[in-house]
């Protein structure tokens, strides 16, 4: 009887271990920091303002915040990811951000839109604003993550990976959870001493040095759109097909032929998410 709580108690923390959905805390957490460095001063005040007091302007430490009110807000899981069709490797806005039941721009997409023009309110509002722009700030800086996460943009019929049993290295996991966690960590450990500092730091890095004559073309929207997540998704469900789901089974062993291919695809998607997100929110409150 003892025996079989504990192994309910443990099916169920693996089960809502592996239904957490986004990036972990590691990869909102590098998002967030990478944004937060790159704001306009309107921005970074309007930020710090709408900040909870407690975490002293630090939005990295509640970049997760969203998956941590999944449960309480349950009209929020859905905005998390986006289902398209299976094998074909392409988003659309119109077929495909809408929930279980159809409803229409409930998906990550959406989601950055809806969230987005509410902060816009911000400069407008001296009054109290119909919406609660501290919530809008931190599903914004959490949505932009996840859209950024291939398989946040996966296939529909294995709920971007999450069915999918593999092994990483010795340990069981799901697909999904490799590339919400086991990549960046298993990076973390074996080329920065196991401290996220170290790898957040070769970001910037890179984003001032290699990548720097790409970082505008990041950033940069057509038209005059404050943010643009189609075109974020599209990308990610690119990436899931070339890379993610790329040789992968039922069963599959994944190592460092794996591994290697994989970090260098999730070290530049954490970084276009910081970037863009910088990028979205200079523009809401520039
Ligand atoms: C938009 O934001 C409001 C307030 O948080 C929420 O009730 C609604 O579900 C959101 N819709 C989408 C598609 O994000
Ligand atoms: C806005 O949301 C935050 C986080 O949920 C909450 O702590 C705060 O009390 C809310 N503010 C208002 C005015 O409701
Ligand atoms: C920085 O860029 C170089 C050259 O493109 C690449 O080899 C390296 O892995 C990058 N570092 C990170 C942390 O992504
Ligand atoms: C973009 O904004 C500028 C300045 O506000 C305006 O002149 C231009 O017509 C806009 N372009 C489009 C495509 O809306
Ligand atoms: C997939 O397998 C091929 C052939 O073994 C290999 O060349 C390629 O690098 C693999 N791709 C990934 C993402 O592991």
């Amino acid at each position: 009887m003892g025996g079989l709580l504990v192994m309910i108690i443990s099916l169920t923390i693996v089960f809502f271990a592996e239904s957490t959905n986004g990036w972990g805390i590691d990869g909102h957490y590098i998002v967030c920091r990478i944004a937060q460095d790159r704001l306009s001063e309107s921005a970074a005040s309007a930020v710090k303002e709408l900040l909870p007091g407690y975490v002293d302007n630090d939005l990295a430490s509640v970049c997760s915040w969203a998956d941590r009110v999944k449960f309480r807000y349950h009209w929020s899981s859905p905005l998390h990811y986006i289902d398209t069709p299976d094998e074909l490797c392409n988003y659309d806005y119109d077929r495909d951000c809408k929930d279980e039941n159809g409803e229409k721009g409930v998906c990550v997409s959406g989601a950055i839109s809806n969230y987005t023009d509410q902060l816009l309110s911000y400069k407008a509002s001296s009054s109290s604003p119909s919406n609660n722009l501290t919530e809008a700030l931190l599903f914004l800086s959490h949505f932009m993550g996840d859209i950024h996460q291939p398989l946040h943009v996966g296939f529909t019929s294995d709920r971007g990976g999450n069915t999918i049993d593999v092994h990483w290295y010795r340990r069981k996991a799901v697909l999904h959870h490799v590339w919400d966690a086991n990549i960046i960590e298993t990076g973390e450990e074996r080329f920065y001493d196991s401290n996220i500092e170290n790898l957040i730091d070769a970001l910037k890095e890179n984003i001032t040095g290699d990548w720097a004559h790409q970082v505008t073309k990041w950033e940069s929207c057509s038209k005059n759109e404050t943010t643009c997540p189609d075109r974020y998704a599209s990308e990610s469900i690119v990436a899931a097909c070339d890379w993610a789901y790329k040789n992968v089974t039922e069963g599959s062993v994944l190592e460092d032929e794996y591994f290697l291919a994989s970090l260098p695809v999730v070290n530049l998607r954490l970084v276009k998410g910081g970037v863009r997100l910088a990028a979205t929110l200079n523009r809401v409150f520039g």
